[in-house]
Order: structure tokens, then C-alpha cells, then sequence
């Protein structure tokens, strides 16, 4: 545990009814084709993904005895799966238009495979560690400005606020196990970059495939303002730029980037079911 940890900090998966529409609108985001497709590409790889997470956590739970930090663990794996659930229910509709989750999700099913075939515990657990930050500064994000999401329909606003305030709440957990079991920064630098490397691969191609399907890949304006929304000054990415970089020094910690009071104002809109869901 980290004196850095928001104090009283609990982690609870919250089972919440989005009211998906059964048909989604193809282009959710503000007929925008460009930004609907970014996010539905990061929802594509979030079932397989939340799953090896949850795996590389997991497997060190045995050698973790602070009741504390257990409690967050079991958070972090309640929430991670729920996130699988409803992302899966997300995708089942992308499916239904016509894209195919099945084909996307091949290549990130395969890399897994062999992750857990031939990497170590540790390195598997140090590209979640990474993957852990990439979500929680995007989290930060869609929670510090709304506009992100100017323009899309009320359900999608909601899963991914949900979705960005839960992956803020446990955005150390990872982390902290791994600087208990192995703490090796080389290897958390490693795993970054290789981790940055088939997310943007993986996102670019999920993009491609769904806007090819659209009939948009020769839509030179789509492309132009979406490029700049996702990598001008003030960019969604570009934005990001200086908390991704953090990640790479000797003394980084995840809340380090201080934005508790931000998770707090969202709390609010969110409420805890009771019963956690059961992984
Ligand atoms: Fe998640
Ligand atoms: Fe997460």
C-alpha cells in the first residue's frame, strides 16, 4: 500500500441498467463517424483485454495478506468483469450493424494466448500495470471534460463515464501488487511500450475496418476533423501526452496524478449496487 492511496479509498463494482438501444445508431457519436468508431474500437478490445488483466492480477493474490489490499483487488476484479460484461452487450450490437467483432478480436485473442504461453507472471503483470495507466489517463479525460462526448446519445455518455470513473477508482491497483512481486521499472517501461504500440495498432485497425464497412475511408473531411480532435493541440491523445510520459520515470506512481476530487464529483452520479458483482 501507497501513503499516495485516496484515503478511505473502497472499490465496488456498480451494476447499473444502461438501456443500450437494441439497434445502436451507426454513428452514436454526433453522426460523427470518425469518434463513434474510436470509442467502438477501444470497446472491442476491452472483453479479452479485462480478462488477462484480471488473470495477471489474480495470479499474485496468494502472496498479498494486507486485508486492505485485498479488498481492493477483489474490486478491481469485480469491476474489470463487469466492464467485460457490459462491453460485451456493447459489442453484440456493433456485430449486429454488420462489423466484424469476431475478425477484430482474433489478433488481441491470439497476442494473449501467447502472453500466457510464454511470458512470465511478472510480464504479464507489468503490460496490465501499463495498460492500467493508458485507461486511467483517457478516464481522466472523459471525466474532466464532458465535451469528449458532445453530441452522443445519453446511453453511450453514460457507460463510458461509468466505465472512465471505475478504471480512476482502481487505477493503482495493478501497480501496487506489481511493486510488491517484482517492482522492476525496466520491465514496466517495456511492457509501456510495447503495450502503446498494439493499442494504437489495434484501435487504428478497428477504426479502418468500421469505417471501410461505412463507406467513409475516402471521406477527406471526416478524416481531417477527426484527426485533429483525436491528435491536434488539445487533441484527445495529444492531451494525454504529458501523464503518458510520467509513467516512464524511476519514482512514477498512479496517483501521483491527483484527480480524486474529480472522481469524487462523479461518484455522485454513479451509485453502488449492494451486492458486487461476483467474479
Ligand atoms: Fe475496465
Ligand atoms: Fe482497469
Amino acid at each position: 500500500m501507497t501513503a499516495l492511496q485516496p484515503e478511505g479509498l473502497s472499490i465496488q463494482p456498480r451494476r447499473i441498467d444502461f438501456a443500450l438501444p437494441d439497434v445502436l445508431p451507426r454513428h452514436w457519436h454526433g453522426a460523427d463517424a470518425f469518434k463513434t468508431h474510436f470509442f467502438n474500437s477501444m470497446s472491442i478490445l476491452f472483453p479479452d483485454g479485462e480478462r488477462f488483466f484480471i488473470d495477471s492480477v489474480r495470479h499474485y493474490r496468494p502472496q498479498i495478506h494486507d486485508p486492505e489490499q485485498l479488498a481492493l483487488i477483489k474490486g478491481f476484479i469485480g469491476q474489470e468483469g463487469h466492464h467485460s460484461h457490459e462491453h460485451i452487450e456493447y459489442n453484440r450490437r456493433l456485430s449486429d450493424l454488420g462489423y466484424d467483432v469476431e475478425k477484430l478480436t482474433r489478433p488481441v485473442q491470439h497476442r494473449i494466448r501467447y502472453a500466457n504461453k510464454h511470458f512470465s507472471p511478472e510480464r504479464r503483470l507489468a503490460a496490465t500495470v501499463a495498460m492500467e495507466h493508458f485507461t486511467a489517463i483517457m478516464a481522466d479525460a472523459v471525466l474532466r471534460d464532458r465535451g469528449w462526448f458532445d453530441g452522443a446519445i445519453e446511453p453511450m455518455q453514460r457507460i463510458w463515464r461509468w466505465h472512465a470513473l471505475e478504471e480512476t477508482e482502481h487505477k493503482a491497483v495493478a501497480f501496487d501488487v506489481y511493486m510488491q512481486v517484482c517492482g522492476d521499472r525496466k520491465l514496466l517501461r517495456a511492457a509501456m511500450r510495447q503495450s502503446t504500440f498494439f493499442f494504437l495498432k489495434d484501435v487504428t485497425r478497428g477504426m479502418w475496418h468500421m469505417l471501410r464497412r461505412d463507406g467513409e475511408l475516402s471521406n477527406i473531411t471526416m478524416w481531417r476533423q477527426g484527426m485533429r480532435w483525436l491528435w491536434g493541440k488539445g487533441g484527445f491523445f495529444s492531451s494525454l501526452w504529458g501523464a503518458y510520459r510520467d509513467f516512464y520515470r524511476e519514482d512514477f506512481h498512479p496517483w501521483q496524478h491527483d484527480n480524486q476530487r474529480l472522481m469524487r464529483q462523479c461518484q455522485q452520479e454513479f451509485t453502488v449496487n449492494e451486492t458486487p458483482a461476483s467474479i
